[in-house]
């Protein structure tokens, strides 16, 4: 059993900024559950397309209530003035992070960018953060050329982070410096690791230098979430 008292309220907040949760539930009921019992654990709250085509907007501005970062993850791909024109609006809604397929190309991912950007400043936001999608888990065709590439183009497009593997780190670090780095699909040890591949656990996640670790059965289905969220924090301190 984690006691929480043996941490400083400050190392304990640090680790918890670095947890994402994954809401991949599809009612704002569950949704807001969850977040309620969780967010002293996970400094962001991740709404999937699941979540977002059932609830929408709502969903953004109810789990804007906690002390939570949103990051929406709608892995937008589709001709630059689409993009350009979506991005606006989620900009415009003041969430912290949303995705893009860099497999789309540098014009469309730029066009997030923007759109983003126009979005924010047209209603006082903080500018969302356009988050490069590299090579998906499930995609097994993809050459290893082409993480390096799409690490570039989120890099030459203005993405301010990327999403890739733990096991991707060191190359994606290297061909996009400077960029937060997003990492889902870690399993502290002993957790199944459901469809995931390319997992390691949290703690060497970070220290391999990931930014942020997306988290989401291994909190979510637990027998005791609290305490699964609490003992991963806990591990990265
Ligand atoms: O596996 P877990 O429930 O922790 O998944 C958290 C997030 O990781 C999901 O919301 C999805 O975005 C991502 N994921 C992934 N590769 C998989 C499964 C999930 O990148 N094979």
């Amino acid at each position: 059993m984690v006691d929480r008292s043996l941490f400083s309220t400050t190392e304990f907040e640090r680790a918890r900024q670095q947890v994402v949760l994954a809401l991949d539930v599809d009612t704002l009921n569950e949704a807001t559950a969850l977040t309620q019992l969780l967010h002293p654990y996970v400094g962001t709250i991740k709404i999937g397309l699941e979540l977002y085509l059932s609830e929408g907007r709502q969903a953004v501005l109810a789990l804007s209530n906690f002390d939570v970062d949103i990051f929406l993850d709608l892995k937008l791909h589709d001709i630059p003035t689409t993009v350009e024109r979506s991005a606006r609006v989620v900009g415009a809604l003041g969430v912290r992070y949303l995705t893009v397929h860099t497999s789309g190309g540098e014009e469309m991912v730029r066009a997030c960018v923007n759109g983003l950007r126009e979005g924010a400043s047209d209603s006082g936001h903080l500018p969302t953060i356009a988050v490069g999608v590299t090579v998906l888990t499930s995609d097994r065709e993809a050459p290893p050329a082409e993480l390096t590439r799409r690490s570039r183009i989120a890099k030459d497009a203005g993405c301010g982070a990327l999403v890739c593997a733990a096991t991707d780190l060191a190359i994606t670090r290297e061909f996009a410096p400077g960029l937060m780095t997003i990492v889902p699909g870690t399993r502290p040890a002993g957790v199944a690791l459901d469809d995931q591949r390319r997992t390691m656990t949290p703690p060497e996640a970070i220290q391999r230098g990931a930014d942020l670790l997306v988290l989401g059965r291994p909190i979510t289905r637990a027998n005791d979430p609290e305490l699964a969220a609490l003992t991963i924090v806990s591990s990265l301190i």
